[in-house]
């Protein structure tokens, strides 16, 4: 096979999983070979693209078949326990960084893409992140230890419940699962990816209240909460927010395509 009849297989692929497949493939940075479109693959080469074609033919997403997947510059491991990293995540990060906080709990880490890069990117003292799956757990220690992200304390548990804390953090973050049972999903997405990690009762919004309901009663005080929520679930959320947690400030802010998917929740008076 040559480049060109690869280019023409995948042409449904983005570039970036065109590019993704064939580093796997050839084991080598492939920023130049775009350009020799009469590139020679070696026979090897050849039957190693045809089996993830086939695999893809499946709906299994390109990131479960070559197992990682890049967020914010970084490649995580992944695997059919956790989420695949979306890219407007990163714009929770972004945000997150901007508060520059000194104490962080991520709430249903996953594959820890959140975490692992607040911890590379800020020199907080404290990080501590937590999920109700024991795989994904597994999943998000491998990632801190391929990133060399020492200082994080993961802990299994179910929302805020039976979580170790300390009194006071800085920043809690969330991307927890928001999708309404009834509605509509991609087909690879609802094939392959974790149904843990996807779904939530009340239209999508059982984990987020439940949380927020933890937050009101805990004996820790979150100066600020960040929080991922689905497209259109943004009325939902003010209404949850302003009814269980008065006490903070809320303003919220949207993801690369101005689709409102995240909110502040800030601590008044602080
Ligand atoms: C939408 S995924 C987000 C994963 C990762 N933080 C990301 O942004 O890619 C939600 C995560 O929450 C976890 N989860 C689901 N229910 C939970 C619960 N009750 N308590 C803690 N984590 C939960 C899932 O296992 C999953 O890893």
């Amino acid at each position: 096979m040559i480049l060109k009849e690869f280019l023409k297989l995948t042409e449904g692929l983005s570039k970036l999983q065109q590019t993704m497949i064939l580093e796997h493939v050839l084991q080598t940075d492939c920023s130049k070979i775009f350009l020799d479109l009469n590139f020679q693959f070696t026979d090897s080469n050849t039957r190693a693209i045809q089996a993830i074609l086939k695999k893809l033919k499946t709906l299994q997403p390109l990131e479960y078949i070559l197992g990682h997947a890049y967020f914010y510059n970084a490649k995580f491991q992944v695997n059919a326990n956790v989420l695949i990293p979306r890219s407007e995540t990163e714009v929770l990060v972004n945000y997150a960084i901007g508060l520059q906080p000194q104490t962080i709990l991520e709430v249903g880490t996953g594959s820890g893409c959140i975490i692992c890069t607040l911890a590379h990117e800020l020199e907080s003292t404290l990080l501590i992140a937590s999920d109700i799956s024991k795989p994904a757990l597994q999943v998000a220690k491998s990632n801190a230890k391929l990133l060399r992200v020492k200082n994080i304390d993961f802990q299994e548990a179910n929302l805020l419940g039976n979580l170790t804390l300390p009194k006071q953090i800085d920043l809690l973050i969330a991307n927890l699962p928001y999708v309404d049972p009834d509605s509509y999903v991609a087909s690879s997405t609802k094939l392959h990816e974790p149904h843990l990690a996807l779904y939530s009762e009340e239209g999508g919004l059982n984990h987020i209240r439940r949380l927020l309901e933890q937050v009101q009663t805990s004996i820790t005080e979150f100066t600020n909460i960040l929080l991922e929520f689905g497209y259109g679930q943004e009325q939902e959320i003010q209404v949850i927010c302003e009814r269980i947690l008065p006490q903070y400030d809320l303003t919220f802010f949207q993801d690369f395509n101005s689709v409102t998917r995240f909110c502040h929740l800030k601590l008044k008076n602080v």
